[in-house]
């Protein structure tokens, strides 16, 4: 399917729920918004209908988000389910790691192909500190249970902080020495108000490249995925660069996303959501057409840099 900039839109993101296990600073600095359940909440039905739909408009890849997934007791049969959906090439989860050791095996029986883990710090206290409480020791074993299970490439999401946790830098790389990990350091967005009020704590991407000469640039497979790859030298992994602050990527963007609340939000930084659950419930013959004229008019780009706020945060969005 090929929007009205042009552009082919091919990935779902899916938000499962809007609640999470951490409290995580820049997510939801006061703990309330990852505690409660939207009431709304898709069940697995709903979810493998609109994944129906998507996939008869050209949708192929499926990435599950949260909150956090692995807080739904239903998760297998969610991932179950999108990845029976004929069309449906690839099924990817976004987990924060904690839930993870319990659940690897399963999410690959059910038909999950790989997984994005969020892991900001490699320091027990700091890790604390940035989670609100997390425990790092869960997710490094959520992370080794991931590798065993097959789950590969496993990527880590690090959302560099000036100040927090830019001194770990090289201890990230580190990790893609001898396993073959995707270590990844993002750009911290004004999506809540730490993003908001921190912008001058974004780290570009260009001044951790331009100090480490033996990163070595990977040409990039997937055009429309966000992150640009580098190779440290020797190394077995990637490191990866996600740039949304120094290097709007909108022109290539291939995805949308919808939220556990049942709304089409076509843009990550631009507040427009179409409700799908009127139609969903009194009209599904007319889902498809709907989706469709949903996803045509997807915005150009992002407002990030403008006077934008998210009317959703993180939690709610999925990132
Ligand atoms: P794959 O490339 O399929 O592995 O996944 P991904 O990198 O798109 O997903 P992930 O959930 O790991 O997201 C990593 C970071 O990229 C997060 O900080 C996201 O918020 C950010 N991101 C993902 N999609 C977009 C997008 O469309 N626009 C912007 N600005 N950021 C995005
Ligand atoms: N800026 C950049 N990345 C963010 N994430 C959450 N909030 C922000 C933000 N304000 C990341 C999470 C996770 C991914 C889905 O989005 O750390 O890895």
């Amino acid at each position: 399917m090929i929007d009205r900039c042009g552009r082919t839109i091919t990935y779902l993101r899916i938000s499962v729920t809007e609640k999470c296990n951490l409290k995580c600073m820049y997510c939801d600095p006061d703990g309330e918004n990852c505690v409660q359940e939207a009431e709304a909440t898709l069940s697995p039905e709903k979810i493998e209908a609109i994944v129906r739909s998507m996939a008869k408009i050209g949708i192929k890849k499926v990435r599950i988000t949260g909150g956090e997934p692995l807080v739904r007791r239903d998760i297998c049969d969610i991932v179950a389910r999108v990845a029976s959906v004929e069309g449906i090439e690839d099924v990817s989860m976004t987990t924060n790691g904690i839930n993870l050791k319990r659940y690897a095996k399963q999410l690959k029986e059910a038909g999950l192909g790989r997984l994005n883990i969020s892991m900001d710090s490699l320091k027990e206290d700091r890790f604390a500190m940035i989670t609100g409480g997390g425990r790092l020791n869960k997710v490094l074993e959520g992370i080794d249970a991931a590798l065993e299970a097959g789950l590969v490439p496993v990527k880590i999401n690090t959302v560099l902080v000036r100040g927090i946790n830019d001194d770990e830098i090289d201890d990230f790389i580190a990790l893609t020495k001898d396993r073959p990990l995707e270590c990844r350091f993002i750009e911290l967005m004004p999506i809540g108000p730490y993003g908001e009020e921190n912008g001058d704590k974004v780290i570009p991407s260009s001044e951790i490249i331009d100090a480490r000469p033996d990163l070595v640039y990977l040409k990039k497979s997937d055009k429309g995925a966000p992150a640009e790859y580098y190779r440290m030298k020797g190394h077995l992994g990637k490191v990866g660069f996600i740039s949304p602050m120094s290097h709007k990527f909108c022109n290539d963007c291939n995805r949308i996303r919808l939220t556990s609340d049942g709304k089409i939000r076509p843009c990550l930084g631009n507040n427009g959501e179409v409700d799908l659950m009127e139609v969903l419930d009194h009209y599904p013959e007319k889902l498809d057409e709907f989706i469709k004229n949903i996803i045509y008019n997807k915005p150009e780009g992002h407002h990030f840099g403008e006077d934008y706020t998210s009317s959703r945060h993180m939690n709610r969005i999925g990132g």
